[in-house]
């Protein structure tokens, strides 16, 4: 409602003016929240009311056309007549028809998506109100992530254009794999774009030109970001890791990519790093990789050509101030174009959507018209209220509480390791997924191991029994950790990973993960140590009995022979 027009309109109605004036107050300091909102393009210190974050998504939502009421309510209006009394019609093929008033309600009636099929980024003239959500989302995480993440990206010195990692970015209604696949492609357009250019200034015979189809992957066992660079239509090269002689880390290989720049030199679009990994992986060392681009770029690359990129998968590295600060390193030292993460991970929403930054603007604008049709709203939309309701404060603080959790979290998963005899794996550059070897779960006395020969078989035995310890604490209601035997094998579209789950092809050991990561209570973290401690117990009962019952068998079948 329009205030300057409410006392007048409600003294009609015989309110007593002291008491509008009341009510106004609470209005004007209402718009005047979303007033500093839209002017300063920040998150509020303190977060907003949802009484507040809902109220401006309608009157967002009023603002794009064709809002009014759904096709179930305008069919069942229309029944009785045939006239149609709303402010738009629709002719068109997707005219923000939304059947369900369920849906719509979940939706705020914003029913346009975002972008047009042309850039995703741009605006949509139906949808105004989606338009200015989106571009006011933006701005919203990337000061979060700047001011609340530790992320470079404010104003540089001398020629006023933002630097560093958070400089620039786009919203993705996809999870990370599918963003990373999107942004490789984009990258590759892009580069045929300025190589080609560069060709044709540089000589005059097209048949120099090197298409570049290769990813160099610095080896992670995630298998999302492998098939991403399928899915982009591109050739991986896993790099391998190095495991450290000092601790139980594994590590980005730096002599494997100097040597795989040189061999595949200008057939390469670009390097893929990962900063959030499962231990015993470590974040790449992204700052090492960017300068060794940098540098293998000022020796070969074309004079004006888009030379090596370097795409880093940063997933839900956020939460994590040590790999933050690489990344800002890795921009000042070296070449970084695209750092890609996932918003639930890192903002506590629905699984669906990805934040793409870079210090490159060319880079984002790229990726964002390389984005075939128009996008799902949802994820935005879940990240505008999530922000808004967090604000600054609230996001610092769920930073800040996880880190407080941290030598807790690692003292207990000592402790425990103690209890059963085992060791808490040193990685001490994770500092979200934590590890715990399982290297004498499996009782070497069973019956079941002794009586085979074949190494094969009985690490096959060791595997199923140490899978099975990961089946009974999903049962006993523990998510989220990972079992990995040794040895173990993959095949994922047709490359053969060797010692799966690790990252590695000879790790050491059998082990357990972890993760203290953003969200997690103190209460919660207890009562995971309390479950997890129980349900060792209980499988070492369990499997202690199996034991006697096979050696049992095993006598009476001796016994008969
Ligand atoms: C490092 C890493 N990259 C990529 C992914 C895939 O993420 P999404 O499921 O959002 O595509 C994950 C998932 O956990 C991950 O840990």
């Amino acid at each position: 409602m329009d205030a300057g027009t409410i006392p007048t309109l409600f003294a009609s109605l015989q309110i007593p003016n002291n008491h509008t004036a009341v009510g106004l107050s609470n209005l004007l300091s209402s718009n005047a929240q979303t007033k500093a909102l839209f002017h300063h393009k920040r998150l509020p210190n303190v977060g907003w009311t949802d009484v507040q974050i809902q109220r401006l998504l309608f009157e967002l939502s009023v603002l794009d056309t064709n809002c009014e009421e759904t096709v179930k309510c305008q069919q069942a209006s229309s029944s009785s007549s045939t006239s149609f009394s709303h402010r738009w019609t629709g002719a068109g093929e997707r005219e923000g028809r939304i059947y369900s008033p369920l849906v719509s309600q979940r939706h705020y009636g914003l029913g346009h998506g975002i972008g047009r099929s042309g850039d995703v980024m741009e605006a949509q003239p139906k949808a105004v109100g989606s338009s200015a959500l989106l571009r006011l989302t933006l701005r919203l995480t990337l000061d979060a992530v700047r001011r609340g993440a530790g992320l470079d990206g404010t104003v540089g010195k001398g020629d006023n254009q933002p630097s560093g990692p958070a400089a620039f970015g786009t919203l993705l209604p996809v999870c990370t794999g599918m963003t990373m696949a999107l942004v490789l492609s984009g990258l590759r357009d892009r580069a045929q774009r300025l190589d080609n250019t560069s060709e044709s200034v540089n000589s005059k015979c097209d048949d120099d030109v090197v298409e570049r189809n290769i990813v160099l992957w610095s080896r992670i066992d995630q298998k999302s970001c492998y098939k991403a660079i399928l899915t982009a239509g591109l050739l991986c090269i896993v790099l391998p890791t190095k495991a450290q002689p000092d601790t139980d880390e594994v590590s980005t290989d730096l002599d494997a990519l100097k040597s795989a720049l040189d061999e595949h030199g200008n057939r390469i679009l670009a390097v893929l790093t990962t900063t959030s990994c499962f231990c015993p992986r470590v974040p790449d060392e992204v700052d090492l990789v960017a300068k060794i681009i940098q540098t293998w770029n000022t020796g070969n690359a074309k004079d004006g050509g888009v030379g090596i990129s370097h795409v880093i998968n940063h997933a839900y590295g956020l939460q994590c101030q040590l790999t933050n600060k690489l990344l800002n390193r890795a921009c000042i030292i070296g070449r970084v174009d695209a750092i890609i993460c996932s918003t639930d991970k890192n903002f506590l929403v629905p699984v669906g959507g990805a934040l793409i930054m870079s210090p490159n603007p060319n880079v984002i604008d790229t990726i964002s018209q390389n984005y075939p049709g128009r996008a799902s709203a949802s994820p935005i939309v879940d990240l505008f209220i999530t922000l808004l309701s967090m604000g600054l404060d609230g996001y610092k603080r769920i930073l800040e509480e996880r880190h407080q959790l941290l030598n807790d979290f690692r003292r207990k998963l000592e402790e425990v390791a103690i209890t059963f005899d085992e060791r808490i794996l040193n990685c001490p550059r994770n500092t979200i997924s934590f590890g715990i070897t399982l290297d004498n779960l499996v009782v070497a006395s069973d019956i079941s191991m002794i009586n085979n020969d074949s190494n094969q078989i009985r690490q096959a035995e060791q595997s199923k029994q140490i899978t099975k310890f990961g089946s009974m604490l999903f049962t006993r209601c523990i998510s989220g950790t990972r079992i990995v035997p040794r040895n173990e094998n993959k095949n994922i579209s047709s490359h053969n990973f060797i010692g799966y789950g690790s990252s590695h092809d000879t790790y050491p050991h059998a082990y357990m993960t972890a993760a203290c990561a953003v969200g997690m209570s103190e209460g919660e973290m207890n009562e995971f140590f309390v479950r997890l401690t129980k349900c060792w117990k209980d499988y070492r009962t369990k499997m202690k009995k199996e034991s006697m019952k096979r050696i049992q068998q095993h006598d009476m079948a001796d016994s008969s022979m």
